[in-house]
C-alpha cells in the first residue's frame, strides 16, 4: 500500500524548500530534447558507457534465478553491453527515437532475445498486463529524476506490480550527496542548504537525498538492501516479496 500522506508530506516540504516543480524546470531553458539525446547517445559505445553498469548490473544480474530483465527509460539500450548472457531483456522508453535505437542495439548485440515496448513510466502494467509479476531485475537509470514527484511515485507502485516476488528494483538516479552538493551548488542553483541527515524534501523535480530516497521508496513498499556510494545506485526489493 503507497503511503500517501507521506507523498504529500514530501511535496509539501519540497515546495518549502524552493525547489522548482517538474513542470517549471521543463518550462525553462532545461527542457530535455530527447530526440538530440537519442542522436549523442547512439554514438556512445564501450567501454566509456560500461563502466558503472559493468560493475553492478552484471553482478546483479548475474544469478540462474534472473531470468528476465526490464530496462525503464531504456533510451538507445546502453545496458545491453552489460547484461549477462542467457537473459530476455525487456527494453521501455516512451520516445520514438530512443525507441528505433534501442531495437537496432539491442538485437545486434543481443540477438533474438530482446523486446522493446513503447510506454510512458507510469503505466506499463496497464498497457502490458501479461507482463504483471513477471520482471526479475527492473533496472532504472537516469530517468525518475526527469520526471515530477508524483509521476515518480505512479511509476514506483507500477514497478512493484511488475516485478516477481523476489524480484528486485536497480535505481540510479540524481541523489545528493554531501560530496557533490556543496555550497557553491546551493547557492548557484539558489536551493536552501540540504540537511543530509534528515532532509526528505525533492529538489529540482526528483533529487533526493540518500535518505530521501530510502524514505520515499519505504513509502511505496519498497527496502533499499545496498547503496553504492561511488555510483549512487540502489539496490532494492519489495517488502512483501
Ligand atoms: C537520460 S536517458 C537515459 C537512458 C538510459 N537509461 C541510459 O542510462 O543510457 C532518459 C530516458 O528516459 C526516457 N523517459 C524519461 N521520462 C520518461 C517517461 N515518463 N516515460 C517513458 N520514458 C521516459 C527518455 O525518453 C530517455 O530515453
Amino acid at each position: 500500500m503507497v503511503n500517501s500522506a507521506y507523498i504529500d508530506q514530501v511535496e509539501k516540504r519540497s515546495l518549502e524548500l524552493g525547489a522548482p516543480t517538474f513542470e517549471k524546470f521543463n518550462d525553462g531553458n532545461n527542457t530535455i530534447k530527447w530526440d538530440e539525446e537519442a542522436e549523442r547517445q547512439w554514438k556512445l559505445h564501450p567501454p566509456e558507457t560500461t563502466q558503472f553498469f559493468d560493475k553492478n548490473v552484471y553482478e546483479l544480474c548475474n544469478k540462474k534465478s534472473v531470468k528476465t530483465v526490464m530496462d525503464v527509460g531504456c533510451g538507445t539500450g546502453l545496458l545491453i553491453y552489460s547484461l549477462p548472457k542467457g537473459k530476455k531483456y525487456i527494453g521501455v522508453d516512451q520516445n520514438n527515437t530512443m525507441l528505433s535505437y534501442a531495437k537496432m542495439r539491442t538485437e545486434q548485440v543481443y540477438g533474438s532475445a530482446t523486446q522493446i515496448l513503447k510506454s510512458p513510466i507510469t503505466d506499463i502494467s496497464t498497457g502490458y498486463p501479461d507482463l504483471l509479476g513477471t520482471i526479475d531485475r527492473l533496472v532504472t537509470f537516469t530517468v525518475l529524476q526527469h520526471n515530477h514527484l508524483r509521476t515518480t511515485s505512479k511509476a514506483l507502485e507500477d514497478f512493484y506490480k511488475l516485478l516477481s516476488p523476489k524480484g528486485e528494483l536497480l535505481l540510479l538516479e540524481g541523489t545528493l550527496n554531501p560530496e557533490t552538493y556543496t555550497k557553491e551548488i546551493c547557492q548557484k542553483y539558489r536551493h536552501p542548504e540540504i540537511d543530509f541527515d534528515t532532509e526528505i524534501g525533492a529538489v529540482s523535480g526528483g533529487y533526493f537525498t540518500v535518505n530521501g530516497w530510502k524514505a520515499f521508496l519505504a513509502a511505496h513498499d519498497f527496502e533499499v538492501i545496498n547503496y553504492i556510494k561511488e555510483s549512487t545506485l540502489f539496490h532494492v526489493r519489495k517488502v512483501n516479496g
